[in-house]
């Protein structure tokens, strides 16, 4: 069993392949962190803990001696009132205005698996879990932390639940999912930042004494800030060096933050934002918290980043989805926008046949009376203006062309001018009579109202039942403002947010459950809502709405930090690029969009024969190479943040197969000589290129290198491996 418990030192040991996290029950029953990282045998730590005494550390009451102050020790999880002046992973009020917290030692056990996260994304098929009881005996309240393991991926999943034992309701104020305290302050804190059409750039900075966080407060996880962070050493590379990830399944306000106190701990927390947030809880209710999913490795980023792909295409959402390779898609947004009618469908479709392309998207504008978008959302019946014979005609072109047909949608919003706004104004996020803002012309839909909830349930589900849909195209294209719900009491309206979650969750769920067939993509406004709690749902994201292949290297770079390549929708857009207006090679294009899940986006109209051609091609080409995608370990080798070109591959979990793929951002005059070096393969095998003449050896490949000819701006190499038996 890889949990294991020491009752004469009271120390837990919890062990994966390749860590070991230590935590011991102390004095009067407080927890303390004895060590996370590199796996070491089941030593006994306590000679570690020897703290000093501080000036100004407050000694909790009946202390061992008056070095043991709660500011100075690691910690499980932290609260509030008792001498910690960090960030407590927990804040409560109680009925007569006290926030004092005390959680010390009450009860552990130890399951096999996991249980659910009742109506939260997690993950799941864990080796076993500990719950750790801690108990504030003052009020009865009591905290149950869980520790899931999986031990062949060096994961642990991290939750919190909170059960309000006092007789009496609380105001829950803060709620983390994971607080952990390390023992030193030389890290470099790695982030993912953004914007719309620009998200998930990297960011690495060494951490300073303070707070440093990524958070987002905008009511979804954002193209600003990820649900991800590392803290890493200073060497770390993407083949060495220690690295502690942490991603939350969670698609809301977020805080993943490292504060390094005065004597050098850092205290590295994530979990649903405490800003704007508070929860009433009622006497026997409990709060359960998002789930974090925590890894450490000593090899270094690529590793780390090997174990959270591993936790999400292995461990998390639907299990009929998972690890399967996705439809090739062709999505008609950047071909036609809203500028469509049922003539130039037939057009478009007509024109797919024989390409290879698995399904037919049709985007925005099928419905209400939309033709711009500042109205309709909301009206999800079809515009007979448009479309006069209804979908019917269009899923069966698709079907005569042998493709699928997969439908967009904006559930979540509201336009002003729309039939749903005007039968339910109280059902959009706003202070009535107060003057609200508006972003892309639309409202977002309270559903922290359950009204809103059923509504939903009812006016996808007449779409999806009555036609043949094998795909559906999740938008969601602002952020919530104004934040009041007319469905809650006044004081409740800071659950608004979290509440706003539970019920997409419950109808994100509702849908998957009800038409298990339909493959859910997740969107907004490209990546804006990239994370792991969609992933539960929706196994792939439209990873953003710039589809300029040399942009997206560092898109798709920087978000495979923590998600793995075959989430990430990536389409073969026109050239000059829509939003870069850049002229970017049709094969390089290819190969960008083709190491993740595969499709186009573009009028195929406007294509020459050559191109029908080289489309043809690449078709099968991904057909190819889609298991590698799909199932192979991922692997970095060159970062388009560091330098004028970028490389990355994919091998087999055998290793028996590989596919690399290099990119030259702008060409270089007199150029000199350029080596990849590749990565991940069995150093004694034999390999054949396709794209090469010769047989190589797997060390040669990855110590020696591969030379790369002169390449000039924006072209492009693969190279795909066989292992020669
Ligand atoms: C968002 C999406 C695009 C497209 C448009 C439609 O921007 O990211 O892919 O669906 O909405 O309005």
């Amino acid at each position: 069993m890889p949990i294991t418990f020491v009752p004469e030192t009271q120390t837990f040991y919890l062990d994966t392949d390749n860590t070991s996290a230590i935590f011991r029950v102390y004095d009067q029953g407080y927890i303390l962190t004895e060590y996370w990282g590199k796996r070491i045998h089941h030593a006994d730590l306590t000679r570690l803990q020897k703290v000093y005494a501080s000036g100004f550390s407050p000694n909790y009451p009946g202390a061992v001696d008056r070095s043991w102050s709660l500011d100075l020790i690691p910690t499980e999880y932290p609260v509030y009132g008792g001498g910690d002046y960090r960030s407590p992973a927990v804040q409560v009020q109680f009925p007569d205005g006290s926030r004092l917290l005390d959680f010390k030692y009450h009860s552990h056990r130890v399951l096999e698996g996991k249980p659910e996260l009742p109506g939260l994304p997690h993950l799941d098929g864990a080796d076993c879990t500990l719950e750790l009881t801690l108990r504030d005996d003052y009020s009865g309240l009591e905290v149950v932390l869980s520790y899931s393991l999986f031990e062949k991926i060096d994961i642990i999943a991290r939750s919190a639940r909170i059960c309000n034992k006092t007789g009496a309701p609380l105001k829950v104020t803060r709620a983390l999912s994971a607080s952990i305290d390390l023992p030193r302050a030389d890290f470099d804190m790695i982030g993912l930042y953004g914007a719309h059409i620009r998200e998930r750039q990297l960011d690495r900075t060494p951490l300073r004494h303070g707070i440093q966080s990524v958070e987002s407060r905008r009511g979804a996880s954002s193209h600003q800030h990820n649900p991800f962070a590392a803290l890493v050493s200073r060497e770390t590379t993407e083949f060495s060096g220690d690295a502690y990830g942490a991603a939350l399944i969670y698609s809301g306000n977020f805080v993943i933050s490292a504060e390094v106190d005065s004597f050098d701990t850092t205290r590295f927390q994530l979990g649903i934002n405490p800003f704007d947030f508070s929860w009433k809880l009622e006497d026997g209710e409990e709060f359960v918290t998002p789930e974090a999913v925590m890894t450490y490795t000593d090899q270094g980023l690529n590793r780390m980043s090997q174990n959270f792909h591993n936790a999400f295409r292995h461990h998390l959402g639907h299990t009929r989805i998972r690890n399967k390779v996705r439809p090739i898609v062709i999505n008609n947004w950047e071909a036609t926008y809203f500028d469509f009618d049922e003539e130039k469908l037939f057009g478009i479709i007509d024109c797919c046949k024989g390409l290879g392309i698995d399904t037919f998207v049709l985007d925005d504008g099928w419905f209400g009376k939309r033709y711009n978008d500042v109205c309709s959302l909301g009206d999800w019946v079809v515009n007979k203006d448009k479309l006069p014979h209804g979908l019917d005609p269009i899923i069966e072109r698709c079907e005569q062309n042998g493709m699928s047909f997969g439908l967009w949608f904006e559930p979540e919003m509201v336009s002003e001018d729309s039939d749903l706004y005007r039968a339910h104004p109280e059902w959009a996020i706003h202070k009535e009579g107060r003057p609200f803002c508006t972003g892309r012309c639309q409202l977002v839909l309270d559903l922290a109202n359950p009204e809103v909830l059923e509504y939903l349930k009812k006016a996808l589900s007449d779409v999806l039942a009555n036609h043949r849909i094998s795909y559906v195209k999740w938008d969601m294209n602002r952020h919530i403002t104004d934040a009041y719900s007319s469905a809650l009491p006044a004081d409740r309206q800071p659950e608004i947010y979290h509440r706003y979650m539970l019920n997409l969750y419950a109808l994100l769920d509702y849908l998957n459950k009800r038409f298990p067939d339909v493959a859910f993509e997740g969107c907004s406004g490209g990546g804006g809502r990239f994370d792991a709690g969609m992933l539960y749902y929706m196994p792939q994201t439209w990873t953003s709405d710039d589809s300029d292949a040399i942009e997206r290297l560092k898109i798709q770079y920087g978000t495979s930090f923590a998600y793995p390549p075959q989430c990430m929708t990536a389409h073969i857009s026109a050239s000059p690029n829509h939003q870069m207006g850049r002229v970017t090679p049709y094969d390089t294009r290819a190969r960008v969009a083709m190491s993740a899940s595969f499709g186009y986006e573009l009028n195929p109209l406007h294509l020459t024969d050559e191109e029908r051609e080289e489309i043809k091609n690449q078709t099968a080409r991904y057909k190819k190479i889609a298991p590698l995608v799909t199932e192979g370990d991922f692997y970095r080798l060159i970062s388009p943040f560091d330098r004028n070109c970028c490389a990355w591959m994919f091998v087999s979990p055998d290793k028996r197969r590989a596919v690399a793929v290099y990119v030259q951002k702008l060409g270089v005059p007199a150029w000199p000589r350029n080596l990849v070096y590749l990565a991940g393969l069995n150093p004694d095998a034999r390999y054949r290129i396709e794209e090469m003449d010769g047989e190589f050896y797997g060390d040669e490949l990855m110590h020696a290198g591969i030379a790369l000819p002169w390449m000039g701006d924006f072209q492009s190499a693969s190279f795909t491996l066989e292992q020669i038996d």
